[in-house]
C-alpha cells in the first residue's frame, strides 16, 4: 500500500474499504453487546485489541474506536460486570515495510487507548500467548504472504505465463491460488488461536465475490485487476515492458467465495463461528468515476508494481487503466460491481 498522505496514498484512496467497515459497524456493535464475555474480567486488567493489516491507520482508528465504545457501553449498561472501564491497548499490526510513521502521526489525539505497533506477517505468531481480547482484520486476508511457487514455475502445469492473475487463466492456476489462500488462512487462524484469550472475539472483514461464473475456460469472476493486467500486456506488446517481466509477475491477491471461506474457517477447531454475514458491494457508492477507481487501485498496487517493473511504467500504466475503465461498459457502471464483503465473528473456544 502507498504510505504517506499524498495524492496517491492509501490514506487518501481507501474510501472503498472504509465503506465496508461502515456497513458492518452495527453488526459488530451488536455482536460485542451480545457475545463478548466480560464476566471473569477485572477493570484493573487492560483490554487488548489487535488490528491485523492496519496500513496507515485511517480506517483502523474508527474501527478501534467503535470496538472500544461498544465495550464501554456494555460495561455501562450491564452494571456489576466490572467496576469501571479497563485501560484499552491497541496493537497495530502490519508488514515490516508498512508506513508505521504515518500511522503514529495520524493517531487521533483524543483517543482513549494506549497504542503500539507490531511489525511482521500475520501468518506468523506475533503476540504472546492468550494476550489479545479482541482481534480485528479488515480487507487484508485477501492478500497473499507470497505468490504460489507453481504459478511462477515454467515447468509446472500451473505456470501463468503471459497473464498476471488467475481469473480467466487455466484451471491449474486457479487451483494453485485457491490452495495457497486456504493455507494462508489456516496459518492466520492457528497463530491467532494461540494469541486470543478463551472467550475472546475476532472480527474478520474479507473482500470476496458472490460465486464463480464459469463461462468457457474462465475460473473466476473478472475483476478490475484483469483490466490492470490487460494494460500491462498492452504495454508489453508495444515493447514498453519486457514480455518475461509479465511472465514472472502475478498479483498476490485472491477473492474467495462465501462457501469456500466458511469451509476453511470450519476446519479450525479452536474458533466457533458466531456470525457469518455477506454484505453486498460495500463501497460501491464511494468510488464514483474512473479517476477515483484508478486512485483506489494505484494506492494498493503501486509499490508491488514498482518493485517488479520499475517506477517508470507507473504513470502510463494508470493513464491507460483510467481510459480503459472509463470506456468499459462493464466496469465503469457501479451497478455491475460484483464485489461483496464477508463479515465473520469468531469466538475463541475454551481449551
Ligand atoms: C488494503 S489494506 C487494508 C488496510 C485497513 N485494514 C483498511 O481496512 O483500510 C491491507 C493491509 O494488510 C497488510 N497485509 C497484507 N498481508 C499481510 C500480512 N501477511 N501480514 C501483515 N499485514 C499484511 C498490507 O500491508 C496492508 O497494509
Amino acid at each position: 500500500m502507498n504510505g504517506g498522505q499524498g495524492l496517491n496514498s492509501y490514506a487518501n484512496n481507501s474510501t472503498y474499504q472504509r465503506g465496508g467497515f461502515e456497513a458492518v459497524k452495527p453488526i459488530m456493535e451488536e455482536e460485542i453487546a451480545t457475545k463478548l464475555d466480560l464476566k471473569n474480567r477485572s477493570s484493573k486488567t487492560p483490554f487488548r485489541i489487535a488490528d491485523f493489516g492496519c496500513s496507515t491507520g485511517l480506517n483502523s482508528f474508527p474501527a478501534m474506536q467503535t470496538i472500544i465504545q461498544a465495550i464501554e457501553k456494555k460495561i455501562d449498561t450491564q452494571k456489576g460486570l466490572l467496576s469501571g472501564p479497563p485501560d484499552f491497548q491497541v496493537f497495530f499490526v502490519d508488514q515490516l515495510v508498512n508506513d508505521f510513521a504515518s500511522l503514529f502521526r495520524l493517531l487521533p489525539p483524543e483517543r482513549n487507548y494506549y497504542s503500539a505497533a507490531v511489525p511482521g506477517s500475520f501468518q506468523d505468531r506475533l503476540l504472546p500467548n492468550a494476550s489479545i481480547d479482541f482481534a480485528y482484520s479488515s480487507c487484508a486476508l485477501n492478500w497473499f504472504s507470497k505468490i504460489p511457487a507453481a504459478v511462477e514455475d515454467r515447468s509446472s502445469p500451473a505456470w501463468n505465463g503471459g497473464r498476471v492473475h488467475y481469473t480467466g487463466a487455466r484451471r491449474e492456476v486457479f487451483e494453485a491460488y485457491a490452495k495457497h489462500f486456504a493455507n494462508d488462512i489456516r496459518l492466520f487462524l492457528e497463530a491467532r488461536a494461540r494469541e486470543v484469550v478463551a472467550g475472546g472475539l475476532m472480527a474478520l472483514l474479507v473482500p470476496a465475490v458472490p460465486t464463480f461464473e464459469i463461462p468457457d475456460n474462465s475460473f473466476a469472476t473478472p475483476t478490475e485487476l484483469d483490466l490492470v493486467g490487460s494494460c500491462l500486456v498492452d504495454m508489453a506488446k508495444k515493447g514498453k515492458i519486457k514480455k518475461e517481466k509479465i511472465d514472472s509477475f502475478n498479483f498476490p491477491m485472491y477473492l474467495t467465495i462465501p462457501q469456500e471461506f466458511q469451509t476453511i474457517l470450519e476446519r479450525n477447531p479452536k474458533f466457533s463461528i458466531e456470525r457469518f454475514e455477506i454484505i453486498d458491494s460495500p463501497g460501491k457508492s464511494t468510488l464514483a468515476g474512473a479517476n477515483a477507481r484508478a486512485g483506489f487501485m494505484r494506492a494498493i498496487l503501486e509499490v508491488l508494481l514498482i518493485n517488479h517493473f520499475g517506477g517508470e511504467i507507473i504513470d502510463e500504466l494508470f493513464d491507460r487503466y483510467t481510459k480503459k475503465l472509463a470506456s468499459s461498459p462493464v466496469f465503469i457502471d457501479p451497478n455491475n460491481d460484483k464485489s461483496i464483503l464477508i463479515l465473520v465473528i469468531l469466538k475463541r473456544k475454551p481449551e
